[in-house]
């Protein structure tokens, strides 16, 4: 394990361009793979996670060729034949492989496979796919019957009315895909609404797709129809540059060529109710669109206020909250983040996670069943020591960024997990201080 140490820096100042989409990239890939014609996807993020989605779409029968202008995805077709049948599928550190290729998989009649990958991604519950997708007749198997390794054996699939017990993108996105191979239609009830990535995609592919309320159906399709996909940058990614510029004095940050979709901007909607300057043109929530809209942030240091999240607004800033407790902790006031108990079944168990790092960087936070709540400093920097990124790519850069905004420097222990999401933060945090 690499640790490296964050001192605290000078203002961050320039242009930024975040790198690619990562939810994007898993979702462009996947359905490259589930389309006849190739395809060409630009700007694919080249991280572990999404060469995990990558390598395993080879497995079962996808070319994958690089290109000057990008990736070629020649697929196999929507309804295969699948290749590499009782094999196993490596997905890595990736959750997001792991509940959406399922989708897919599940509507093979006569083939199997298993999913499964590192010590992280085998704590990670599966049952939120299992349970719908042997509902729809798939021959699901699981650790314990919720864990990975994850066997899914393919069958003719039906169509089912469904309620998500979670609002989960993936688990949504897992069975709209399945929805697809089934005959009949698939209806499912979101609790609250999560990211809308692979509706705008199955619009874009022109898959019959409705949307009602919290309530959407998918019908079956003999073959998608999908132009070149380019990926824009990830604002999750971002998240940590945004942060940045908002506690270190004096910053002052343009990002460039950043997805804004509504669904994903959660964190910048929460950090601007707290007082950060954030100019961008964001979309306005309840937008229904079929791309993915793009656009530039300018963001400035300032004072920060304390806030509350919950509810709704948790789904849509779920990989951002614990940046959240970080602008909380430098806050005047308090932070109260509840309603977010997914955290605890991320890549870690992000609610003890953030709360053991801030802790012991010198914040006061305490952890609730489903979230915390952090005491703020009044614009005091946080003290600095060790943080333990537990193997987790969000904490390592959480840890990197209070380092920068620190008093004697944090100390990143698993640095290297950064790459799953975002290869070359580093290199990018010293690009904006040099200036
Ligand atoms: C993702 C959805 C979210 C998010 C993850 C990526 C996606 O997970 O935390 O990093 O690409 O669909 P859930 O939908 O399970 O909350």
């Amino acid at each position: 394990m690499a640790s490296r140490r964050f001192e605290p820096s000078g203002r961050l100042r320039g242009d930024h361009t975040a790198p690619a989409d990562k939810s994007l990239s898993h979702r462009a890939a996947l359905f490259g793979a589930m389309t006849d014609e190739p395809i060409e996807i630009q700007n694919y993020l080249d991280s572990a996670d999404t060469q995990a989605t990558l390598s395993a779409l080879q497995t079962l029968g996808a070319a994958v060729d690089d290109h000057e202008e990008g990736l070629i995805v020649r697929g196999v077709g929507l309804h295969g034949p699948l290749e590499a049948t009782g094999g196993r599928l490596d997905v890595g550190n990736s959750g997001t492989l792991l509940r959406m290729l399922p989708g897919w998989l599940a509507g093979q009649p006569g083939s199997a496979w298993t999913l499964d990958g590192d010590e992280s991604i085998r704590r990670r519950p599966v049952d939120r796919v299992v349970e719908p997708l042997r509902l729809m007749g798939a021959e699901m198997e699981a650790r314990e019957g919720r864990l990975a390794p994850l066997k899914v054996g393919g069958a003719s699939l039906v169509g089912i009315d469904y309620e998500l017990p979670v609002a989960s993108a993936q688990v949504k996105s897992c069975v709209l895909i399945a929805g697809m191979l089934a005959s009949g239609r698939t209806t499912l009830h979101e609790p609250g609404l999560s990211r809308d990535h692979t509706e705008r995609m199955l619009r874009r592919a022109r898959v019959p797709f409705e949307r009602d309320g919290l309530a959407i159906s998918v019908s079956p399709v003999d073959e998608l129809e999908l132009d070149r996909i380019v990926v824009p940058g990830d604002p999750s990614s971002a998240a940590f540059v945004v942060a940045a510029a908002c506690l270190v004095p004096d910053s002052r940050v343009v990002i460039r060529d950043v997805a804004l979709n509504w669904t994903r901007t959660g964190f910048l909607r929460i950090a601007e109710r707290m007082g950060a300057v954030i100019v961008g043109d964001l979309e306005p929530p309840g937008t229904e669109a079929d791309e993915e809209p793009v656009g530039e942030l300018d963001v400035a240091f300032g004072p920060l206020e304390g806030t509350s999240v919950a509810g709704d607004e948790i789904p849509m800033a779920i990989d951002e909250l614990t940046l959240v407790a970080l602008l909380g902790a430098f806050a005047d006031g308090e932070t109260v983040v509840s309603e977010a108990g997914e955290l605890r079944v991320k890549e870690s168990d992000r609610i003890e996670g953030v709360v053991e790092g801030l802790r012991g960087l010198g914040a006061t936070i305490e952890a609730t069943e489903d979230g915390f709540v952090v005491e703020g400093s009044g614009g005091e920097p946080l003290r600095g020591g060790m943080l333990d990124a537990r193997g987790d790519h969000r904490l390592a850069m959480l840890g990197a960024i209070a380092g920068l905004a620190s008093k004697d420097g944090v100390e990143v222990e698993g640095i290297e997990s950064a790459a799953v999401s975002y290869p070359g933060f580093e290199s990018d945090l010293e690009r904006l201080l040099a200036r």
